[in-house]
């Protein structure tokens, strides 16, 4: 269930979720930090053969919703490791009132694995501030929702019709048309590129999708181009 994806991370597929009858395959992503200890990225749900799994790699020790549309599983999470710290990415906290988070997420890692992974707020986006991730030793971004693609045999009828007007369909992963129309504020966006353009990025991970693991540089530029002009 668990699957080395690099040096010291690994990402796990969980069971679709539905949005309006759109089914989602959904992942999260563990890091192992220098410090020995996990920092979970987007968790899925929770069974008890997954967590044995997950606490063989180290002690679970920062659970991290990267943006305000992922967080369904915190809950559980935090129940299960509540020594654990819980991050709020921008928005979630308003969103999500009934969770105790400990932290929010800001245009700066934590000094606790500011050594082993980077970050940056994808600013300008009126639907979600998005927290995008660089994993150092496996030269991995973590996107959330901001880059996706449905796999074409996912969907039919006019699901797949919607999703496919939304650029969600295409042969690599894209940004969908959604969120391009949401980036109101586009030189705040690209200032946050910036930054993202010039992690030593070799790999691409992303909640749904193909994970995109060749000229990972090239695909970002591609992925935002209308985003540069
Ligand atoms: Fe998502």
């Amino acid at each position: 269930m668990l699957k080395e994806f690099g040096r010291e991370i690994w990402i796990a597929d969980g069971p679709d979720v539905s949005v309006f009858g759109f089914h989602y395959p959904t992942r999260m992503a563990v890091m192992r930090l220098s410090s020995g200890d996990l920092f979970i990225w987007s968790p899925i749900q929770l069974s008890e053969s997954f967590r044995a799994v997950v606490d063989a790699l180290g002690r679970v020790r920062h659970i991290v919703a990267p943006n305000s549309l992922h967080h369904l599983f915190l809950p559980e999470w935090k129940r299960a490791y509540p020594e654990a710290s819980l991050y709020a990415p921008p928005g979630l906290r308003e969103k999500r009132g009934d969770i105790d988070f400990d932290a929010d997420l800001g245009n700066a890692s934590s000094p606790d694995w500011a050594d082993d992974i980077d970050q940056v707020l994808m600013q300008g986006n009126r639907i979600t501030t998005e927290v995008v991730f660089f994993h150092i030793k496996s030269g991995t971004v973590l996107f959330t929702d901001l880059i996706q693609q449905i796999p074409a045999n996912r969907l039919s009828g006019w699901r797949a019709v919607v999703a496919r007007l939304d650029l969600m369909m295409g042969p690599e992963p894209s940004v969908p048309r959604k969120f391009r129309l949401a980036f109101t504020n586009r030189s705040g966006a690209r200032d946050s590129l910036k930054r993202i353009f010039a992690w030593p990025a070799e790999k691409v991970l992303m909640a749904h999708g193909t994970p995109v693991e060749e000229d990972a540089r090239a695909f970002l530029r591609r992925a935002f181009g209308w985003l540069s002009k």
